[in-house]
């Protein structure tokens, strides 16, 4: 006989916050050295001003783990009591392992799922709505949402109409299961992929690609029909803001904040002007790191959200676009949750399991290697109980909610 029990409902709230960028400072007039471009075309035709480029030992999972500590910080979380890692991207190191398992193993985080996701530059938005459904779904507790891309190793930097619009960057959020109703709200996600060719980059197993005969491949590319994108960004921004604000039984009347995906200004005012919205809703921060792609979003809510502009209870709309196309956007209410007070005991155990954790993976993986070249295997059961010890933390995947 079914169980006959009513689940009290559960919330996912955003608890933590973080952001990593490059040090490299690219600006206009830096890029007028490489192509044919200026300043004030750049500046009139985007608002943006500079963006951040990855230096040598920046990756996407650099960046990424950087953004990810922060927000563990501020959530007061410690990496055994995460369970789930997305990170959305379209600059993954590798096609596998994806850069989640890689940053899941780089903090420790052994009791987590983890997995990338691609959706382009509304990556973040998904990759929230899945990690929400499945707090509010009862699954997990814990979810760290990442959005990190290094897009200066993507484009074509002999390309001005792209070249100019993109950088480097990553955001992070600890989503954490409440009773308290609030946080994420509604989400609303689409995707029509006839328009595949208006914005794309082709990867191995594409035909677009060309693979010669003899295995060698053509160089990655990155096309755009800029304008084509405009109008379709400038459409879907308004419709699905207001499709996810009556999803979540609001109206206009109730936003206090949109952010939205920063790919130029342009769009975000003309779709500002036909949502009768002020521009002075809308946090920006494109004019210093231009179009970080899945990363935008949450660096521009770890920024304002340091700023003290996102306050308790304010209703905030995330929106995003791009290539797929993919479009989508997130209803949430800020803060009903704050950060608790940071104690220096979690500070010291979090900083601890960071080091544990490279000590681990580099000994996990010199064992294996051994292992495999002795073909031992007492001493493989061996292996097998550290790994098993390392994915049953205390409290382990059952814990209640977080007040
Ligand atoms: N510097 C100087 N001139 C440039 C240039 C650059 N970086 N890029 C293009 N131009 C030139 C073009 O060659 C064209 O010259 P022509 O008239 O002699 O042919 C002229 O500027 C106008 O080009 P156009 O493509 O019509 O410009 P635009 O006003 O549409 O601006 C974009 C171009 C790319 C800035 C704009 O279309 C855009 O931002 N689209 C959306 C792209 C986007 O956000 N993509 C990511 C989505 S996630």
């Amino acid at each position: 006989m079914a169980a006959n029990f009513v689940r009290a409902p559960r919330y996912a709230h955003i608890v933590g916050w973080g952001k990593a960028l490059p040090e490299r400072v690219l600006t206009n007039s830096d890029l007028e050295a490489i192509v044919d471009t200026s300043d004030a075309w750049i500046r009139e035709r985007t608002g943006i001003r500079e963006r951040r480029i990855a230096g040598e030992h920046d990756t996407t999972v650099s960046l990424g783990f950087a953004a990810a500590r922060q927000a563990l910080e501020v959530a007061d979380v410690l990496p055994a009591e995460i369970d789930l890692i997305i990170v959305a991207t379209s600059t993954p190191e590798h096609i596998f392992p994806s850069s989640a398992s890689l940053i899941q193993d780089a903090l420790g985080a052994t009791a987590a799922g983890a997995f990338d996701l691609s959706a382009a530059c509304t990556g973040f938005i998904y990759a929230l709505s899945m990690a929400a459904q499945a707090i509010i779904s009862g699954s997990i507790t814990t979810a760290l949402v990442i959005g990190s891309e290094t897009m200066s190793r993507l484009v074509n930097w002999q390309d001005r109409g792209t070249c100019i619009l993109f950088g480097d960057g990553a955001g992070a959020v600890v989503l954490r299961a409440s009773d308290i109703p609030g946080g994420i709200l509604a989400n609303v996600l689409h995707s029509d992929g006839s328009g595949r060719d208006l914005l794309n980059a082709p990867l191995v197993g594409s035909p677009d690609l060309g693979l010669r005969g003899n295995g060698e491949a053509a160089p990655f590319k990155m096309t755009m029909n800029g304008q084509e994108v405009f109008r379709f960004a400038t459409r879907v921004i308004k419709e699905s803001i207001l499709e996810a604000l009556e999803k979540a039984g609001l109206t206009l009347a109730d936003v206090d904040w949109v952010i939205p995906h920063q790919a130029n200004e342009r769009i975000i005012a003309r779709a500002a002007k036909s949502l009768d919205l002020p521009m002075e809703r809308f946090i920006m921060n494109l004019d210093q790191y231009g179009n970080t792609s899945a990363a935008s979003i949450p660096i521009a809510m770890a920024e304002a959200a340091e700023r003290g502009d996102l306050r308790p209870n304010d209703t905030v709309v995330l929106v995003a676009f791009g290539a797929g196309l993919a479009w989508g956007a997130t209803v949430l209410t800020w803060g009903v949750t704050p950060p608790p007070e940071q104690t220096r005991l979690n500070r010291y155990r979090r900083e601890m399991a960071y080091f544990l954790a490279r000590q681990r993976s580099n000994l996990v993986r010199t064992l294996r290697r051994l292992l495999s070249l002795l073909q031992l295997s007492p001493l493989r059961n061996v292996l097998r109980r550290l790994d098993h010890e390392e994915h049953t933390p205390t409290g382990g995947n059952n814990r209640g909610p977080a007040q």
